[in-house]
């Protein structure tokens, strides 16, 4: 089926101070041209996103957190929950690898999380994926079974509309080690089936899947011409305008191909 919304997020990690954001988000707003087919969604540090609420054309681009604590408010020191951040962001990544891995998050963590999303009215993208041992071992349907059932427990059909999931091979992040784009398909049908035996043929077809791990903008484009994948998930490279604007372009043109 022609999937004709692309997606494009930009992960900035831990990089950037408040002002080297803002001035970042001028320089970007400079260059990325606003295509009704292509959402451009930026994720920079917590601290930022205040700023860049104030700051951002929300018909150029959208924002996104990191990360946020899965109760609404409380007796939770450090934490920031989803609740505090609607108005601000309209996207939440959910379970990245460096969360998981780094930080010992749980399924069940993300499970809550993906719920303080959906209940807070921001649209949670579900990062899942193997690491290279789970990959040799052969593991990789298993991997993803297991992080998508348990992100996406009680999560109604209805509200599966709104969630995304990103496909993000552990080994695959950072490391410039990227899949080939029939790495990314075989994973992406698997992932398609997967919710099509939760959810049915119909909310499966729509749910939006993404790809994320060493994206270049070299490389966008083999992953945009996927017939199922609806955008990426970019690291490294959407820390550079000019290489975030290419992969932005290239998905423009992905999305006029399949009209
Ligand atoms: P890189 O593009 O730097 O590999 O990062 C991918 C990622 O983790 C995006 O969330």
């Amino acid at each position: 089926m022609a999937r004709d919304k692309k997606l494009i997020i930009g992960n900035w990690k831990m990089n950037l101070n408040v002002h080297e954001s803002s001035l970042y988000v001028h320089k970007l707003a400079q260059i990325v041209k606003v295509h009704r087919d292509v959402e451009v969604v930026l994720a920079p540090t917590l601290l930022a996103l205040q700023t860049l609420s104030l700051q951002v054309n929300y018909r150029q681009f959208k924002l996104a957190a990191q990360n946020f604590y899965w109760r609404d408010h409380g007796a939770f020191t450090g934490e920031v929950s989803a609740t505090q951040l609607h108005g601000i962001v309209q996207y939440g990544l959910v379970g990245h690898s460096e969360r998981r891995h780094v930080f010992g998050e749980s399924d069940k963590d993300t499970r809550s999380k993906v719920q303080a999303a959906l209940r807070n009215n921001i649209r949670p993208i579900l990062c899942i994926g193997e690491t290279t041992s789970e990959r040799t071992m052969n593991e990789t349907n298993d991997v993803l079974h297991d992080q998508l059932v348990g992100g996406l427990a009680n999560v109604t059909s209805e509200e599966l509309e709104s969630v995304i999931i990103a496909y993000e091979p552990v080994w695959a992040i950072g490391t410039g080690n990227n899949a080939t784009a029939q790495d990314v398909a075989t994973a992406v049908l698997a992932i398609r089936s997967q919710l099509k035996h939760l959810y049915g043929a119909r909310a499966a077809e729509k749910v939006s899947v993404i790809y994320g791990g060493s994206v270049t903008a070299d490389s966008a484009a083999d992953y945009l011409a996927l017939p199922d994948i609806d955008g990426l998930l970019i690291g490294g490279a959407s820390l550079d305008a000019n290489a975030f604007n290419t992969i932005v372009e290239k998905a423009f043109k992905r999305s006029k191909v399949h009209k």
